[in-house]
C-alpha cells in the first residue's frame, strides 16, 4: 500500500534526532536487537547530534530474513515495473535534495554548497538512470546448432550486501542499490560509522515506494555489523567501498563462501602536467582532482601531481594562489568552499602524514586560512598542504592520505614520468594535461588505471563505468555494464528441438 510522501525536513539537527537509534528492517524503523547505540558527531563543531543504532549479527539476521522474503516476490515482477519504481525513487529523492544535503553536511562536515548539494543531486539522477535501464537486462541467443536453441538469461543473485564509507555515502549507495534492485535483488545497506543518518533517511524515503524488506539499512561498526553481513550464508553478493585493508578482509570471507564481490578501494591517482599544457585549465583541474572542497577525502584524489620542470614553479604558485582563495569555514554556510575532516581519527591521520612529509624533507606550502569563528574552534579543520621537493618514493607519494595533502613531483622526461606514474600499488584514475595529441594518446594507452582522462578531471558519472585495477579494487560500478556483470548471474538454457 503506497504511503504518503515524506515532507522534507530542512533542520538537519531535528532530522538527526528523529532518526536516532533506528535501523530500517522489513519496512520498519526499528531499534537494534541489543538496544545499543553510538554517538554521531558534527565534525564542524564537535557536538553530538544523535545516536545511531549499533547493529550486530542479530540485526543482520533480521534484515536478511526480510530481504529473502521480499526478493522472491520482487524478482517475479515485470522488469519495466521494477524499473518504473526505481525511477520513481529517483524522482522522490529529487524533492529531498536540500534536506539530504544539509544532513550529510551535519554528519560529515562536507561543505553544503560545493559538495553535499551536488552529491544529493547525483543520488537522485542515479536512480532515474538505472530505472530506465530495466529492459536492458537482456540475454543472448548463441549460435550453436539449428536444432538446439541456446539462449542466456540474466537472473538476480538474491540478497546483496552493500557496505559503504562516509566520504560520498549517497552517491556510493546509489551506485550499489539502484542497479541491484532493478536487476531483481534485495539489498541490505551497512552505513559507515560516521554517516548513518543520511543513508537512513534515503531508505525511509524509498520505503514509501518500494515493497517492505526489499532493502534494509543497518548502522554499526565494521567488525560487529559489517563482518556478519559479509559472512551471512544467505547474502549472495557483496559490494564494498572503503579501504584496501578492509577490502581484503571482505574478500577473504567472500572467498570462503565463494560469492562474488565488487571492491572499490583506495587510490594514489597521478596527474601529469606536460610543458605545453594550458596551465589555467591544469591548475583548475588539480583543485577539482584533489577534491580540496572535500578536504581531499576521495579515493580518486589527484594526490601525486607530476609537473614538468619548465612549468613547475609557475604551476605551484598558481595552485597555491587558487587554494589560498578558497574559504574554509562552517560547512553549512553558503560562503564556505572547504569544510572539515570527517572524524578525529582521520584528522590525526592526516596531520601525521603532513608531519611525515616534513620529516622526509618536503616543503609544505600551507594554503587557505583556518576559520576565525569561535563556534568552530572544536571543528576538525586542516589547512590544505601542497608539498614540493618530495619524490615518488616518499611515504606521502606511496600511501593513501585521504586528506587535503598533495605532492607535486618535478619531472623532465615523458618516458620517465609514465614509469613513475605507474610505479604505485594503486590503479584507480589518472590524468594527463597536454596539447600534444601524440603524447596524450600514448599516455592513455600506457597509464595503468581504470579511468584515464586527458585535459579534464571529471568526477564519477552514473553512466560511465568506474573502478580500479591493482590494489584499487575489483569490478566496475556505474553504467549498464556494472548492473549486468555485477548484480546478475547469467544462466544458459539449451533446448534440443530435434
Ligand atoms: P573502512 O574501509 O574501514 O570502512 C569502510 C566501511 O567498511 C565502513 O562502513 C565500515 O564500517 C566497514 N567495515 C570496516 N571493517 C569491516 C569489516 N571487518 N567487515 C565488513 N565491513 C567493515 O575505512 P575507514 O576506517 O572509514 O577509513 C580508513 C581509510 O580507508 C581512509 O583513511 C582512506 O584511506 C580509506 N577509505 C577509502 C575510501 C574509498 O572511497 N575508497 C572510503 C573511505 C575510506
Ligand atoms: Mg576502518
Amino acid at each position: 500500500m503506497p504511503t504518503e510522501p515524506l515532507t522534507p525536513v530542512l533542520d538537519p539537527y531535528a532530522l538527526a534526532r528523529e532518526l536516532s537509534g533506528r535501523h530500517l528492517i522489513g519496512g520498519e524503523l526499528v531499534a537494534a536487537a541489543s538496544g545499543r547505540t553510538f554517538d554521531v558527531v558534527n565534525p564542524a563543531k564537535g557536538e553530538v547530534v544523535g545516536q545511531a543504532a549499533f547493529g550486530d549479527a542479530a540485526d543482520v539476521d533480521r534484515a536478511v530474513a526480510a530481504a529473502v522474503k521480499a526478493q522472491k516476490e520482487w524478482a517475479k515482477r515485470p522488469v519495466r515495473e521494477r524499473g518504473r519504481l526505481v525511477a520513481e525513487c529517483g524522482r522522490a529523492l529529487q524533492a529531498h535534495v536540500e534536506e539530504l544535503a544539509r544532513l550529510i553536511t551535519l554528519e560529515t562536515g562536507k561543505a553544503l554548497r560545493t559538495e553535499s548539494r551536488i552529491e544529493a543531486g547525483v543520488l537522485s539522477d542515479s536512480f532515474v538512470f538505472y530505472g530506465g535501464l530495466a529492459t536492458e537486462l537482456k540475454g543472448e541467443n548463441v549460435p550453436f546448432s539449428p536444432t538446439v536453441m541456446t539462449i542466456t538469461q540474466r537472473e538476480p543473485i538474491g540478497v546483496v550486501g552493500a557496505i559503504i564509507p562516509w566520504n560520498v555515502p549517497l552517491l556510493l549507495m546509489a551506485l550499489k542499490i539502484a542497479p541491484a534492485l532493478v536487476a531483481g535483488n534485495a539489498v541490505i545497506v551497512k552505513s559507515a560509522e560516521e554517516a548513518p543518518f543520511t543513508v537512513l533517511r534515503v531508505c525511509q524515503i524509498l520505503n514509501g515506494i518500494l515493497p517492505p524488506g526489499l532493502f534494509n539499512m543497518l548502522s554499526g561498526m565494521g567488525p560487529e555489523c559489517g563482518a556478519p553481513l559479509v559472512a551471512h550464508p544467505k547474502v549472495g553478493k557483496i559490494t564494498f567501498t572503503g579501504s584496501v585493508e578492509t577490502g581484503r578482509i571482505v574478500y577473504r570471507t567472500a572467498a570462503d563462501k565463494l560469492i562474488p564481490v565488487t571492491l572499490e578501494l583506495g587510490g594514489k591517482s597521478p596527474m601529469i602536467v606536460m610543458d605545453d599544457a594550458d596551465l589555467d585549465k591544469a591548475v583548475a583541474g588539480a583543485v577539482v582532482g584533489m577534491r580540496f572542497t572535500r578536504q581531499g577525502q576521495s579515493c580518486t584524489a589527484a594526490s601525486r601531481i607530476f609537473v614538468h620542470s619548465s612549468v613547475h614553479d609557475e604551476f605551484v604558485g598558481r595552485l597555491k594562489a587558487k587554494v589560498d582563495a578558497m574559504v574554509m569555514g562552517d560547512p553549512m554556510d553558503e560562503k564556505t568552499d572547504i569544510g572539515t575532516i570527517v572524524s578525529p581519527q582521520q584528522f590525526e591521520r592526516v596531520k601525521g602524514y603532513i608531519e611525515a612529509g616534513i620529516r622526509e624533507g618536503g616543503t609544505a606550502h600551507t594554503c587557505s586560512a583556518l576559520p576565525e569563528d569561535p563556534s568552530l574552534a572544536k571543528g576538525l579543520y586542516v589547512r590544505p598542504v601542497i608539498f614540493t621537493g618530495l619524490t615518488n618514493e616518499s611515504r606521502l607519494a606511496r600511501e593513501e592520505i585521504f586528506g587535503p595533502v598533495t605532492c607535486i613531483i618535478r619531472f623532465d622526461d615523458f618516458e620517465d614520468v609514465i614509469a613513475q606514474a605507474n610505479d604505485t600499488e594503486y590503479g584507480l584514475a589518472a590524468t594527463i594535461w597536454t596539447n600534444d595529441l601524440k603524447k596524450a594518446m600514448d599516455a592513455t594507452q600506457r597509464l595503468e588505471a581504470g579511468l584515464v582522462q586527458v585535459n579534464q578531471n571529471l568526477v564519477v558519472q552514473p553512466n560511465i563505468s568506474y573502478g580500479g585495477i591493482k590494489s584499487s579494487g575489483l569490478g566496475k560500478e556505474a553504467s549498464l555494464e556494472a548492473m549486468l556483470e555485477h548484480f546478475t548471474h547469467k544462466k544458459t538454457i539449451m533446448i534440443n528441438m530435434a
